[in-house]
Parts: C-alpha cells; sequence; structure tokens
C-alpha cells in the first residue's frame, strides 16, 4: 500500500502513462497512487481529466505530508491577521491536521508599511499574480479585494495552473464566481470562500456539505455589520442615521465612503453567493432588487418599536413557481423573532429548508481575526486533501437564474407619509389604497413626531403611517402614485417592507 499524499488515478487499461509521474505505485492494473509536486502534477492530472480518466486525490496518515506552501496577496485587516494566525500556530495546526501550513511568499501594495506582523521570513513579490504563479506556492490566498483588477487576474493564474485559491473577496465571486468555479472545475483546483459571505460563520460548509438531503426553501440573513450597527443604535438611542453612521466611522465599523455598505450592495454580493448555492443556479448578483439604510429615520425606528417591530437590513432569496426572488432592504421583523435580537455588528444567516425546518447561525460578520478565522478553515480543508465544486455542484448542472419580479412579490407594507393637514387627506389617501385592492391592518397618526423634511409646507404636515395586510408590491407602488398625484403628501414616501417569518 502506498503512503503519503497524492492522487489515485484510475483509468481504462494501459490509459495512464506511467513515466508522467514521480514514482507511480501501481496498485491494481488500471489504478495508481502517485505523489506529485503539485505545482507541476495539476496540469498533467487536469488532461487526464479532460479524457475523462478518474482522478481522486488520496491522503493516507502513515508517512508525513510535504508542507502546505501557502502564498498570500493582500496583507490588510485579514492578511495581516491570518499572516499571524499562521505565524503562531504553525506546531498546533501540524498536530492537529497531520501537515504543515508554510507561508512561502506575500504581496501588498507597500513592502514598507508597519502592519504589526514580521514579513521578513517570506518571499517579498509586488506582483500578486507572480505570487499566484511562483513554483514556490502550492495554494493561494486572495485577500486584496477588489471586484476586477490584480484580484481577478492573481486567482485566474492560481487556477490556471490547477493551484487551490482561497479569497474573503466577495465582489470579486459575485461578479466572476462561475466563470472561476468553471476555470477550477476545468483544471481540477478548488475554490474556499468561507470568508466571504458573514465573515466568521461557517455558512458556506454548512451549505456545500452540511445539509445531506435539505432542501432550502429559504435563506435571509443580516450580512453587513456596518448596517447593523447603525440600526441597533438608532433603535435604542435618539440618534439620526448620520450620527449612527459618524460614530460607526470613528470605532472603524466603516469606511471612510461608506456607500458600499449602506446602500445594500455588499449584502447583496453575499446573497447572490448564497442564493446560487441555496437554489442550484447560476449567481446572478446583477438580478437582486437593492435598497439601502440611508433614509430611515428616528420616526420609522419609534414607530416600528411602537407596533412590536424592529428595523434590519436584511439579505432575502426564496424560490417560488415564479423564479428565485432575491432582494435586499430595510425590513421590519417582529421584536420577538431571533433574527431581530442580532444586534450591532453581529451577522446571522437563517436556512429554510424542508427536512431540518429552520437552521440559524450567528456569529461576528467582520474583523480581522474572525474572518481569517474561516479564510484559515478553508485553508485546512485543502491541506486534508478535500475538494467540492466551489458551488456545491459542477457549473454546467447550475440551473439558469430566473428572476421572479420583484412587482409579484407579496407581503406586508409599512408606509409613511408626509400630509398635508387639510380636511379630507386621510379619506383620499386611504381610498386610494382601496382602489388597488390594499387592506389597511392599521393607521397611525403620530403628531408627536418631527416631520423629517426641509420641503417648503412642511411645517403644515403630519406624519401619518400606514400598515397593510398582505399586499403585491405592484399594488403599493400603484397606489403611491396616484397618492402623490393628489397632492395630499409632501416628499416621497417611506415603504419600509415587513417579514413576519410565521
Ligand atoms: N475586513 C473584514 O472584516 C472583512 C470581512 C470579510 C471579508 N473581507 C474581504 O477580505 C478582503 C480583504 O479585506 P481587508 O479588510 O483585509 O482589506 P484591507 O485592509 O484594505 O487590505 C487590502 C490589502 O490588499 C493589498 N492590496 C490592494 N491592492 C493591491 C495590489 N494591487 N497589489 C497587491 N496588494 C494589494 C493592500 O496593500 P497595502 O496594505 O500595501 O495597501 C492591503 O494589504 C476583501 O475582499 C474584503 O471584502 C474583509
Amino acid at each position: 500500500m502506498a503512503n503519503g499524499s497524492g492522487y489515485r488515478v484510475r483509468s481504462g487499461e494501459g490509459a495512464v502513462n506511467a513515466n508522467h509521474f514521480y514514482n507511480p505505485v501501481d496498485l491494481t492494473k488500471n489504478s495508481y497512487f502517485i505523489r506529485p509536486v503539485i505545482a507541476w502534477a495539476q496540469p498533467v492530472l487536469s488532461e487526464y481529466r479532460k479524457e475523462g480518466i478518474f482522478v481522486m486525490n488520496e491522503q493516507t496518515r502513515h508517512e508525513p505530508a510535504a508542507p502546505l506552501r501557502v502564498g498570500i496577496a493582500g496583507l490588510g485587516t485579514v492578511g495581516a491577521a491570518l499572516v499571524s494566525m499562521l505565524a503562531g500556530n504553525g506546531s498546533s495546526l501540524h498536530r492537529r491536521h497531520g501537515r504543515h501550513i508554510e507561508v512561502s511568499g506575500v504581496s501588498a501594495r507597500s513592502r514598507s508599511r508597519d502592519r504589526g506582523i514580521d514579513i521578513t521570513p517570506y518571499a517579498w513579490h509586488d506582483d500578486p499574480v507572480a505570487l499566484a504563479s511562483s513554483a514556490d506556492v502550492d495554494l493561494f490566498v486572495e485577500l486584496m479585494g477588489g471586484e476586477d483588477g490584480p484580484a481577478l487576474a492573481a486567482v485566474r493564474a492560481a487556477l490556471g495552473a490547477g493551484k487551490p485559491v482561497v479569497t474573503a473577496n466577495k465582489a470579486l465571486l459575485a461578479k466572476h464566481g462561475v466563470e472561476l468555479a468553471r476555470l477550477a472545475e476545468k483544471t481540477g483546483a478548488h475554490i474556499g470562500f468561507e470568508a466571504a459571505v458573514a465573515g466568521g460563520i461557517p455558512v458556506i460548509k454548512t451549505l456545500r456539505e452540511g445539509l445531506g438531503l435539505a432542501s432550502v426553501t429559504r435563506v435571509y440573513g443580516i450580512m453587513n455589520g456596518t448596517c447593523n450597527y447603525i440600526l441597533t443604535r438608532m433603535g435604542e438611542e435618539d440618534i439620526s442615521f448620520q450620527d449612527c453612521l459618524k460614530d460607526a466611522q470613528t470605532l472603524g465599523y466603516a469606511e471612510a465612503d461608506p456607500t458600499f455598505d449602506v446602500e445594500g450592495f455588499d449584502t447583496a454580493h453575499k446573497l447572490a453567493l448564497l442564493s446560487s448555492l441555496c437554489f442550484q443556479t447560476r449567481i446572478a448578483a446583477d438580478e437582486i432588487f437593492v435598497e439601502g439604510i440611508t433614509a430611515i429615520t428616528q420616526a420609522d425606528m419609534k414607530v416600528a418599536a411602537d407596533l412590536g417591530f424592529r428595523i434590519k437590513l436584511l439579505g432575502i432569496a426564496s424560490r417560488s413557481e415564479q423564479g428565485v426572488e432575491q432582494r435586499v432592504h430595510p425590513t421590519l421583523v417582529p421584536a420577538s423573532t431571533a433574527v431581530a435580537r442580532v444586534d450591532n455588528v453581529l451577522n446571522a444567516v437563517i436556512l429554510e429548508t424542508d427536512h431540518i425546518q429552520e437552521l440559524m447561525l450567528s456569529g461576528p460578520g467582520a474583523g480581522g481575526m474572525a474572518t481569517a478565522a474561516s479564510v484559515l478553515a478553508d485553508i485546512l480543508d485543502i491541506a486534508r486533501g478535500h475538494n467540492v465544486p466551489a458551488l456545491g455542484m459542477p457549473v454546467d448542472e447550475l440551473a439558469e437564474y430566473r428572476r421572479a419580479p420583484m412587482r409579484a412579490h407579496k407581503g406586508g407594507y409599512y408606509i409613511r407619509l408626509n400630509v398635508r393637514d387639510v380636511p379630507g387627506a386621510l379619506a383620499a389617501i386611504t381610498a386610494r389604497l382601496g382602489q388597488s385592492g390594499i387592506s389597511l391592518e392599521s393607521v397611525i397618526q403620530r403628531p408627536d413626531l418631527k416631520v423629517e423634511t426641509d420641503l417648503p409646507g412642511a411645517q403644515d404636515t403630519r406624519t401619518l403611517v400606514l400598515i397593510t395586510q398582505d399586499t403585491l408590491e405592484s399594488a403599493v407602488r400603484e397606489a403611491l402614485a396616484r397618492v402623490a398625484d393628489d397632492g395630499y403628501t409632501l416628499g416621497a414616501p417611506q415603504v419600509i417592507r415587513i417579514e413576519t417569518f410565521a
């Protein structure tokens, strides 16, 4: 029996040319065990795969495996945490996982920047693509960020050479995930992206490997710590969105340019990846309905709380006969639900399934150490020879994405209007909703709530909140267009979707 880490190659009699491999062991008349140097063996193995020859990673415990040499591009918040994690835990990782993980090379923009880690033991590469292609790198870790540019070029270079890649880059995968998964399949490489969704929470592994036959009917969650921090603070204190955002920036929870987070795009990228894994469809980030949290006011927070709700930025994807609905928007959720109690920078992902009902994973969604822990988990899987298709199944077996139109979304709505203080206004507004087939659950007039608009005439308006019963999005839009035309309201209406998760 052969020992060590390598590949089992099986073929029809005579199809494997044993001369291609270092010290091949003939296991049976048509099955070989090989112990290759990964960098040169991968292209040969992928040729075999193309010819339909069975190639399987195989690792036995009888002989020490060669160290896994890791190249890390990006030494910022996550990359520096990963380097210090690997440097400080080398022997314990080896004891627990049976293989040395060595950082062989690193890349970042500035070589001299103080990152609080010692990078002198590692080969420096100005160019991340050169690092990914280096013969001293068995596994490439991309922690630079960016949906194109060097991140894409370096990941393509690594996968093209048959090297496994681990990345935390949701923007890259949301845009190029299908292409990269296909490339990985072609060369027999692996892509790990646990850290790309909900930072330290192992949701990708759960979806790819942990559900058995259970199929997901809906996935939703809080996937952006910046937004959750802001909404939590606004719900607890009488403080505006802008002031909360400034605090979040001071505390390092929000970027100097927070657009990506607060407008919901970051959540949308993560939802696109989850949705693809849940519903076995191609990644379709451009098809997501996205609304951010910038228009949420203290009035919304107060009314929501009085009605027993909290406001959260949720990413929600579900499958229906019309297709897959993917949406990101502020949402009123009952204060009694588990997701309503996930506060501050914490994240949570909830999977509703047929066999195991509801599964909630909650924890830190960002931060250097939490995110690096997920990166490391992927590295260890690869070190053990574990390889599953990046998107859960071969790319050609993924269904084309079919979008369920947002106008067909059905649910409850919170509608806040600035209504002119004139006789007949309320009756006219409720009549318009009735004409569109909308039934109201409650009508709330709150003279105590400040009207938050600088528009002329604002002093003569009152805040009116309407809570609808389940209705179609198209009906709400139609009714509100008519209400605006009637001239009883001032400024744009605030519309927040309600989810009861019953
Ligand atoms: N931070 C988190 O909590 C978190 C959580 C989940 C996922 N992620 C994802 O993890 C990735 C990294 O995030 P981060 O927060 O660690 O970013 P970061 O702190 O901004 O660090 C980015 C690193 O990439 C390097 N870099 C940028 N462009 C480069 C180029 N052209 N060539 C070589 N190096 C380049 C930078 O070099 P310099 O240092 O020299 O400027 C820096 O070291 C992103 O995809 C992000 O979305 C982050």
